[in-house]
């Protein structure tokens, strides 16, 4: 199995890719742009803040992925649970095929068994790598649904989106542990009060948070057979009844034997925060600039309402007042 590198580099770009890599190149300098968390230059690109590689890969998906329909991608806004959906999805599809003490996910972290979409899109400089995936192919972005091509959003394509969103109060607080994290040591630490203010104002990666979450929500309501939309809180709460749900919207549901032998269970335990922060693998603290990001820095807490713990009163009425006005009308919340 091959260890993914989180920024692949681009090695002799074809004529495709060598086309979007300039037109994308021309287009940054016309963005408005922020100052990033921990890394690089903010990109305000059709509407969302986005890192320059990441705007690249989504103009590489656009103009040379060739979607098929057993494709299921797991996306995220960054700090939903990405590492945990992506694990529960991959043990979901793969389960006939491996015993669970012997399990990848004891040995691998899960961004290397199930690719970064945004990331991987430039490996090779072309399409290649992922047209050399087997079906199904399993892939994890975070890139806003309305970025995807209409030939993977639309009602005849067959690919699947499984989403999970988390409440915007822990998903600011895990965003800004892990930037300060990643922050260059020679800088000083991101204050929680400045990072606070671009987070409600929509500037962080991938942000608005908002706008992402209702992107993915309402393709979800108005193709439940596209898009499945869960909650972290909900997963927290009920892991069995959301991995029996994944299973039956990916068209896998279990068998009563798999019921009988506990397969569900044994997945649960498999992907929780207990287990999966406790693999070897998983506590690599390493960081170099190939993977500015360690395996470790995926796992802090793991918990509902953390926030508590770093909000004061006043931010977390703040958050939620923006988050009311934000999803009034549109049927959604996060409760
Ligand atoms: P906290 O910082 O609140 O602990 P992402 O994978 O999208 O980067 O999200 C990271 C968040 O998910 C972190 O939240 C991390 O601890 C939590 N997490 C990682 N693995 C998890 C698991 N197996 N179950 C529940 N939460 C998990």
């Amino acid at each position: 199995m091959e260890t993914l590198k989180f920024f692949p580099s681009v090695e002799t770009p074809d004529e495709g890719y060598q086309k979007t890599m300039k037109n994308c190149d021309e287009l940054l300098p016309t963005l408005p742009q922020s100052k990033g968390w921990w890394i690089g230059q903010l990109f305000q690109y059709q509407g969302f803040w986005k890192l320059s590689f990441s705007i690249r890969g989504s103009m590489l998906i656009n103009d040379h992925f060739k979607p098929r329909p057993t494709d299921i991608i797991v996306a995220t806004s960054p700090k939903c649970g990405t590492t945990w959906l992506r694990a529960l999805v991959f043990s979901i599809i793969n389960r006939a095929s491996f015993d669970f003490s012997h399990h990848p996910l004891r040995k691998a972290n899960p961004r290397e068994l199930v690719p970064f979409f945004e990331g991987i899109i430039h490996k090779d400089g072309s399409t290649s790598f992922v047209d050399g995936i087997p079906s199904p192919r399993l892939l994890s972005t975070h890139l806003p649904y309305s970025l995807f091509p209409t030939c993977m959003t639309d009602d005849t394509s067959a690919c699947r989106f499984v989403y999970i969103c988390r409440d915007p109060k822990d998903v600011f607080v895990s965003k800004w542990h892990f930037a300060n994290k990643l922050r260059p040591k020679e800088l000083p630490p991101l204050s929680l009060e400045e990072t606070f203010d671009l987070f409600c104002k929509g500037v962080s990666h991938y942000g608005p948070f908002w706008d992402h979450v209702l992107g993915y929500w309402k393709a979800s309501v108005e193709s439940p057979k596209k898009v499945l939309f869960l909650k972290y809180e909900d997963v927290k709460k009920e892991p069995l009844g959301c991995v029996r749900k994944v299973a039956e919207f990916l068209g896998v549901p279990f068998t009563p034997e798999e019921e009988n032998k506990e397969i569900v269970e044994q997945i649960v335990k498999l992907c929780s925060f207990e287990s999966m922060s406790n693999q070897d693998v998983n506590k690599l603290d390493k960081r170099d600039q190939q993977r500015p990001i360690s395996n470790s820095d995926f796992f802090r807490k793991g918990e509902v309402g953390d926030w508590v713990n770093h909000l004061s009163p006043q931010m977390a009425e703040k958050l939620d007042q923006i988050t009311e006005q934000k999803l009034q009308d549109t049927g959604f919340n996060f409760h």
